[in-house]
């Protein structure tokens, strides 16, 4: 079983999905975030603890039939809060962009999730979104 881990290879994906710098200022924002956002952390190196806490954290197995995805919230073992006020909503999982796998989360669920998905043909992409900060992304 071949294992394979997201957190070194976080970077910017070519699709068509808009592309929106992270501006740290904004983290106490009360604002709801729209869904139509989508940050990604560029350099891994020199990503804000901010950054790190609502990057999707991926562990990719390869299984006989297709691969398992295991998602969670969170690089370099920065957590992100999971409250009523702030939290994780969702986990999507796409192959290109074909959505292969989502899950929802109540304010007061771990997020955390395992995908198995069959015949993967392009680039996984694993999107989470929060409340307050949108939709974060990493890519395989
Ligand atoms: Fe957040």
């Amino acid at each position: 079983m071949d294992t394979q881990t997201m957190n070194a290879g976080v970077q910017a994906s070519e699709d068509q999905k808009a592309d929106v710098s992270v501006n740290a200022a904004n983290a106490g924002s009360a604002t709801v975030a729209t869904e139509n956002e989508i940050h990604r952390i560029t350099d891994i190196n020199s990503a804000s603890d901010f950054e790190l806490k609502h990057t999707p954290n991926v562990v990719v197995e390869d299984v006989d039939d297709g691969k398992i995805i295991k998602v969670g919230i969170g690089l370099n073992g920065i957590a992100h809060p999971q409250t009523e006020e702030h939290y994780i909503g969702w986990f999507k999982v796409f192959d290109g962009s074909n959505i292969v796998g989502e899950l929802a989360f109540a304010p007061t669920t771990t997020p955390q999730a395992e995908f198995k998905i069959a015949g993967v043909t392009e680039r996984l992409i694993v999107q989470a979104y929060c409340n307050l900060h949108g939709v974060w992304e990493a890519c395989l």
